[in-house]
């Protein structure tokens, strides 16, 4: 029975990494790296030939842009954690491409274990993946140019209609979209951000209500990560880190999703 269960998860967690990009996602976000790119060899490490990945790196190719584009063949091909890929993730400049979403830790592992320069798609929850979280914390690693409302639109096989899934792009490339400081206008007011039962700090449900006279520690949700500015805010852990019990926090005894703990940075 605990056999067949594991089986049929796999099956449907497999079925959950055949969401296929479309070009002009690709094409829209890419766009914004391309001198990032020039002269560089470009690895899609789970992708095919037709994947919306390597046609557009293929395109930047004939027309001299970019040196090489590899990709791995997809199922069936390379595993990107094999050591052949392993050895073309280490020679290729930079990684590019949207990864099986149950192998995605696995996936960032290897990219931050050799320190790679990289362009992903993500769900909009990895970033709550620790070691994601700790590179997104220090600045390492951040939000590509799209935004996050309204998530994107894959093709899925056996289906007429693509899907929404509330996808983002990472990476640790430098872009001219990062956010600049978001204006506060809301006023500290206990009764809209109580304090935790678990932890010493105030409950903030959109980061557009961040009170601006507020000094003190804030859990706020993990989409503030899109508009994080680091002069503005530090990131100082996810809500695990601060409770005392080490769950979710909660207030008045309900819990409450995700929170990222945050702290104005003061002017000196
Ligand atoms: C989310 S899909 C995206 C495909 C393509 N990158 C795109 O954006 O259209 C992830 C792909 O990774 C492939 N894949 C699954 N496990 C893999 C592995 N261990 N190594 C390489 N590719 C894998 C899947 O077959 C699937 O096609």
């Amino acid at each position: 029975m605990q056999k067949q269960c594991a089986k049929l998860l796999r099956a449907k967690l497999a079925r959950n990494d055949e969401f296929y990009t479309q070009y002009a996602d690709v094409e829209s976000e890419c766009d914004h790296y391309r001198s990032h790119f020039l002269n560089k060899c470009i690895y899609c490490n789970c992708d095919t030939a037709d994947s919306a990945f390597v046609k557009y790196f293929t395109k930047l190719k004939s027309q001299g842009l970019i040196r090489d584009v590899w990709f791995s063949g997809g199922l069936g091909g390379t595993d990107f954690r094999s050591p052949q890929a392993i050895e073309l993730l280490q020679r290729a400049d930079v990684v590019v491409t949207n990864p099986p979403f149950s192998l995605f830790r696995d996936f960032m592992d290897l990219l931050i274990e050799y320190q790679k320069p990289f362009l992903v798609i993500g769900n909009k929850n990895a970033i709550a993946q620790r070691k994601v979280f700790d590179l997104v914390k220090r600045n390492k690693i951040w939000p590509g140019v799209r935004r996050w409302a309204g998530g994107m639109r894959f093709i899925v096989p056996d289906d007429a209609d693509t899907k929404e899934v509330p996808a983002i792009w990472l990476t640790n490339l430098p872009h001219s979209h990062r956010p600049l400081p978001i204006p506060l206008s809301v006023s500290y007011n206990p009764k809209l951000f109580p304090n935790y039962d678990n932890a010493d700090a105030i409950n903030v449900n959109r980061t557009a209500d961040i009170p601006f006279d507020y000094d003190g520690i804030m859990g706020v949700p993990i989409s503030f990560i899109e508009r994080y500015n680091p002069a503005q805010f530090e990131i100082l852990g996810l809500d695990k880190d601060f409770t005392s019990d080490t769950a979710a926090c909660s207030v008045l005894g309900q819990r409450i999703y995700t929170r990222v703990f945050i702290r104005k940075r003061l002017a000196n």
